[in-house]
This record gives C-alpha cells, sequence and structure tokens, in this order.
C-alpha cells in the first residue's frame, strides 16, 4: 500500500470548476497542480474547436498520458493534483491503472444549468457551451469518489475535500489486548485507523488517546471515545472491525452505532461470538443495508499483533470489499498466502473458531496429561519434562502448543518452578462449552473436547479434589514406560482429537448448507493460530478428497498402529491413578469404532422394553422396525 504519494483526481464535466479547485487543493497542500487539458493533442483540441465531440479513441492516448504523469509523480514519491473530466468508468480505468490505491477521486457534481452559465461567462476556452450535453451523455458517475456539490463556494469545497481526503480507512472497536494488538498489526501495514474505545469513568478514560502514545507505530492513528465523532471519521462505505466482549455486550454497541451507520458500511465482529448470534446479527443488520461479518480470529496477542489466522464469515460481496485489510495483517501459510480465507455464509466462521478452540482445549489437555505422567510417574522435574517435550517439538509432532509448554516448564521465580506456584483450578470463556453442546446437538462424538472441558470443571471443585487426592496416593505395582511409548500415544490422541474436531464441522457444514472446504481451512490453521502443528499441515492434502481425516489411510493407520502404546499409557497412568480424560476418551474412541464388542444393541432392547421405541435387525435389508412385548 502506497502511502507517501496520493494522486487527487479532480473530475466532472467540462464547466464544473474543475481548474479552479484543483488548483486552489494544490496550494493548500504545496504540491503540484496539472490540467488535464494540457496532455491533449494537437488534433484532438482541434476537434474539439470545431465543434465535434471526441470519441474514445481521440481519449485514449490523452488518458494514457495522464495515466504516465501520474506513475511519474509517484514513483518520485511525490503528490499531485490533476483535473480531467474522466467521465467514464473506462476512462477512469486507464487512469488509474496500476496506480488504484493511489488516486483519490474527486468529483465535482452540479446542475446543467448552472455549469452552462459558468461556461458561458468563460473566456478564452475550447469547449463550446454546446458539447456539454454530450459530456453529461457519457458521464457515468464514480462510486468510490468524493463527491462535491459546486453550488458551494471554492474554499469550502476545498475544506470539505481535505476533512474526506483525511478520513480513515478502519476503524477498531475496544482497545483490549486483542484490540490494541491487531491495531497496531493494521498500523505497520500502513492502514489508516480510528481507534474507539468507551469511556467509563474512573475505569476506561481516554484509553484510545493514552494506546495511541504508548506505541509508535499509531502515531498516524485518530483516538477517540465519542462514538459519533469516531464513526464520522471513517471513509464511506465505513469498515469497523470490533474487539469487544462477545453477547449482550457487542448487541448493546451495535444498537448504540446504528444510528450513526449508513447503507453499505460493514460491521465486522473480531470477538469469540457464539455463531447463531452471529447469523442473527447478520440477518438484523441486512434488513438495515448494513453488512456484518464474524471473524474467528486465532492467535493470541502475539498472533494480533504480528499475525492472526483469521476465519470471516456472511455475505461474500461483504467480505471482498474488506478481503486485503484480513490479508495485510495475517499470518502466512509454507507458501506465503494469508491465513485468512472466507469460511461461508452465516456465522461459519464463528463456528469454525469454536471448533478450533475445542480442539485447542483437547491439545492443552492431552499436553497436560502427559505432563502429569512424566512428573507424576515417571518422577521428572519440570526442566527434565521441557527437554522431552523440546526433543518431541523438533520433530512432527511440532506445534505450537507444545513449543509453548517447554517454556511454561523452563520458568523459575525464585528458587521454584513457576509451575508449581499456580493454582491448579483452570478458567476458561466458553468456546469449549459452546463446542461440547453443538457436537452433541450435531450428533457428532467428541470426547476428547468434552473430556477437556469437563477437566477444566473438575479442577474448580476445589476441596474436594484435595480430599480425594490425598486418599489415592495408593501402592501400584505397575512397570514405567519408555518415553517412545508415551510419544507414540501422545501421537495417537493427537490424530484422533483432530479427527473428532474435524467431523463436528464436516456435520455443520452438511446440516447448515454451508460448503466449508475443510482443506483450507486445515490450511489457514497451519499459521498464525493457537493449533498451528506440523499435523495440521499434514492435514491439508488429506481434506482434499477426503471429508474425515479417517478415511484418509495414512491418518486412520496411524492411529491404530500406536493403539497399543496408547493403551499401554492408559493403563499405566490409570494404575497409579492419574485423571487422563482426554487420553481415555480417544483409546475409548477407537475401541467403540472398532465394533467389536457391540453395545448398541443392547440399548436399543432397552428402549424398546420400557418405551416400545422400536428396533431395527441384523442383515435384514428391508430395514424395517421390530417391537417386541418383552
Ligand atoms: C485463540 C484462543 C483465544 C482465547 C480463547 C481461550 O485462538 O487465540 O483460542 O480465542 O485464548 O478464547 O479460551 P478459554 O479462556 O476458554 O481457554
Amino acid at each position: 500500500m502506497n502511502q507517501s504519494g496520493k494522486i487527487y483526481l479532480v473530475m466532472g464535466v467540462s464547466g464544473s470548476g474543475k481548474t479552479t479547485i484543483g488548483q486552489l487543493l494544490a496550494s493548500q497542500l504545496h504540491i503540484d497542480f496539472f490540467d488535464g487539458d494540457d496532455f491533449h493533442s494537437v488534433s484532438n483540441i482541434e476537434k474539439m474547436k470545431s465543434g465535434q465531440p471526441l470519441d474514445d479513441h481521440d481519449r485514449h492516448d490523452w488518458l494514457k498520458n495522464i495515466n504516465t504523469l501520474a506513475s511519474k509523480t509517484l514513483a518520485a514519491n511525490t503528490s499531485a493534483v490533476i483535473a480531467c473530466s474522466a467521465l467514464k468508468k473506462q476512462y477512469r480505468e486507464i487512469i488509474s491503472a496500476n496506480l488504484k490505491e493511489s488516486i483519490i477521486w474527486i468529483y465535482l457534481h452540479g446542475s446543467k444549468e448552472l455549469i452552462q452559465q459558468r461556461m458561458a461567462a468563460r473566456q478564452n476556452h475550447y469547449m463550446p457551451v454546446a458539447l456539454l450535453q454530450s459530456q453529461f451523455d457519457i458521464l457515468e458517475i464514480p462510486n468510490e469518489s468524493i463527491k462535491i456539490d459546486i453550488s458551494l463556494d471554492p474554499q469550502t469545497m476545498v475544506n470539505t475535500i481535505l476533512q474526506e481526503t483525511y478520513k480513515t480507512t478502519l476503524g477498531i472497536v475496544g482497545l483490549g489486548v486483542m484490540g490494541k494488538s491487531l491495531a497496531r498489526n493494521w498500523a505497520r501495514a500502513g492502514v489508516k485507523l480510528s481507534l474507539y474505545n468507551r469511556f467509563v469513568k474512573g475505569v476506561e478514560e481516554q484509553v484510545a488517546e493514552k494506546t495511541i502514545q504508548a506505541y509508535p507505530e499509531l502515531e498516524k492513528a485518530s483516538g477517540f471515545e465519542d462514538l459519533p465523532s469516531f464513526i464520522h471519521s471513517l471513509a464511506k462505505p465505513r469498515i469497523i472491525f470490533m474487539m469487544i466482549k462477545a453477547g449482550k455486550e457487542t448487541d448493546r454497541f451495535i444498537d448504540e452505532m446504528l444510528p450513526h451507520l449508513d447503507a453499505g458500511d460493514i460491521l465486522i465482529d473480531g470477538g469469540n461470538s457464539h455463531y447463531e448470534d452471529t447469523k442473527n446479527r447478520i440477518a438484523f443488520l441486512e434488513k438495515k443495508q448494513i453488512h456484518f461479518i464474524g471473524t474467528g480470529v486465532s492467535g493470541g496477542e502475539k498472533g494480533a499483533l504480528y499475525g492472526p489466522s483469521i476465519m470471516p464469515s456472511g455475505s461474500y460481496e461483504a467480505y471482498q470489499k474488506i478481503e486485503h485489510l484480513l490479508y495485510a495483517i495475517a499470518a502466512k501459510d509454507k507458501n506465503g498466502n494469508p491465513c485468512a480465507a472466507y469460511i461461508g455464509p452465516e456465522g461459519s466462521g464463528h463456528f469454525v473458531k469454536m471448533i478450533h478452540n475445542g480442539i485447542e482445549y483437547a491439545e492443552m489437555q492431552l499436553i497436560a496429561e502427559t505432563y502429569a505422567y512424566l512428573r507424576y510417574v515417571q518422577g521428572l522435574d519440570p526442566f527434565a519434562i521441557a527437554q522431552v517435550f523440546d526433543a518431541w517439538n523438533q520433530g512432527d509432532l511440532h506445534s505450537y502448543l507444545l513449543e509453548s509448554t517447554v517454556q511454561i516448564l523452563q520458568k523459575k521465580e525464585g528458587e521454584s518452578y513457576l509451575i508449581d506456584l499456580i493454582l491448579d483450578v483452570a478458567g476458561n470463556k466458553g468456546t469449549g462449552n459452546w463446542a461440547t453442546i453443538a457436537a452433541s446437538e450435531l450428533g457428532i462424538p467428541a470426547g476428547m473436547i468434552t473430556g477437556a472441558l469437563f477437566a477444566r470443571y473438575v479442577s474448580t471443585i476445589k476441596e474436594s479434589i484435595r480430599h480425594i487426592k490425598q486418599a489415592s496416593i495408593t501402592n501400584i505395582h505397575s512397570t514405567q514406560l519408555s518415553i517412545d511409548t508415551i510419544k507414540s500415544a501422545y501421537t495417537a490422541a493427537r490424530i484422533i482429537n483432530h479427527q473428532q474436531g474435524f467431523l463436528i464441522i464436516k456435520a455443520a457444514s452438511l446440516e447448515f448448507n454451508w460448503n466449508l472446504d475443510l482443506s483450507n481451512i486445515a490450511r489457514i490453521w497451519t499459521n498464525g493460530c493457537i493449533i498451528r502443528s506440523r499435523l495440521m499441515e499434514k492435514m491439508i492434502p488429506a481434506f482434499h478428497d477426503h471429508y474425515e481425516l479417517f478415511e484418509y489411510p495414512e491418518f486412520q493407520e496411524e492411529s491404530l498402529r500406536l493403539k497399543p502404546e496408547l493403551k499401554s499409557f492408559c493403563i499405566s497412568a490409570l494404575e497409579f491413578d492419574l485423571s487422563i480424560p482426554c487420553f481415555t476418551a480417544s483409546l475409548d474412541y477407537l475401541n467403540s469404532l472398532s465394533g467389536m464388542y457391540s453395545t448398541a444393541n443392547i440399548i436399543q432392547a432397552q428402549r424398546d422394553f420400557f418405551g416400545a421405541h422400536t428396533y431395527q435387525k441384523m442383515n435384514d435389508a428391508s430395514g424395517a422396525f421390530y417391537h417386541t412385548e418383552w
């Protein structure tokens, strides 16, 4: 994005005042002014003098001359004002070829009568009044332009142009950790920003101004705590990115903004909103001709600052208008493509982010359970465990979460490992809960996500846990496992976690007709987000032609091949009274999929026994339903 030079292209029909306004604007900006008419060929001028209108052929070379002038100006890192009628879209395309981002179109509009009067008073000009109608005939009013009414006095017109020109491209609402970091990322990408944070007396005062002062890259941003001024500082159509608390607060804020918004404005919700809320907001705002994009943003503070993974959904038309802004800050995959992609309609972006978090919960819990085994069964200290994890992280088990845990385990406070000083009660903000509910509603067995979520819940029942802990230090005769066995168990459980998580996405795609591209979702999760890993990279080709990870032989075979180690790990950990809900859920998934020891027939019989719910029979091609008087 070239921010150093700009071409202010003042356009409109002959007699609209392009030269007067252009010259005044240029003098106030202390830049050069060029009259496009000076770049006509002699033959064009002769033709106009003789009363004949120019045709497209006549105009082509002239417009190319203006493009060359603009290109040279920008290449010299300077700005200029150019006056040129540029009446048709195709003319403007010739002028702006390869320069789109750097041209500010200023369209001077007024009635034909007023322009006729002005032209009649003009002396020594080759354009006769009679040709004015031909100009109005071909005029195509530009959408993306600053429109200025020529009945205003010249200085007011120029003031308005300057005011509009300095409008910003993107508004960010909410300057907490994520909002602030995204703002810094966008500022570094050269995007002109308006920043808004609410005013709460004594708690949140002048947050936007203070944020701007704290970070040099935000120097050019404008800060607000007055909502109407913030909204009016943005160029139209306004693009406003919200990073505020999900739920009612988001609705309250949308309501507060509504009276100040115009048709075509685009609101983006980057928080962890529930996908159904996003769907409802899209529908509600559509009626007011306001676009709403719900987007998952993953990567925590560092991701937001240096490149998150971004999962937007909603109207594709609106998405196209903001894609360049998302690409400007997103992380890059191995091929250098942005880890941001249109996910689908409705709240599919937030749905996908919610499942990302579900997978994240189980990935975190698997590491925690492995840590517990290495610490309490193998007797390794945190530093030694960090070394084990670090070695795994060098190979196929590489992941951001494993890498982070290596650093966590090495951290000391005084003589103690910090991990030993942290209260063992886990918090959550709700997305794991929603993911579990969604899996359940869609009929997808996601025992690992559920296990990870419930492990957090169990940790909050502090007193009873301490009581059981004391009672459970038992004398176990178990052989400790080799590090390689533990590694294999962890490898298998991770594959099963991703199998379960992606199955939920697949089910939602079918249920809601979202047509989600699982391979592309895996791709945008290979960098920037919390669950980025080498395994994720391997999943991109798998999802090219398979809709489930387990349909892809490599993944199914690997998890089955590693099942004996997974089983040994679970048995050993349980013998030591360790709580390993994610590992046992992964093993249980493989056992139940094998179908060897079926139990569902007993359930069906019981249902029929007490509720006459009927059952079907094995090898019965008719698919008939039976009921028995038990
Ligand atoms: C991410 C994270 C992020 C946040 C989670 C944590 O992808 O960047 O998932 O969204 O850290 O919301 O959720 P819990 O507080 O529920 O663990």
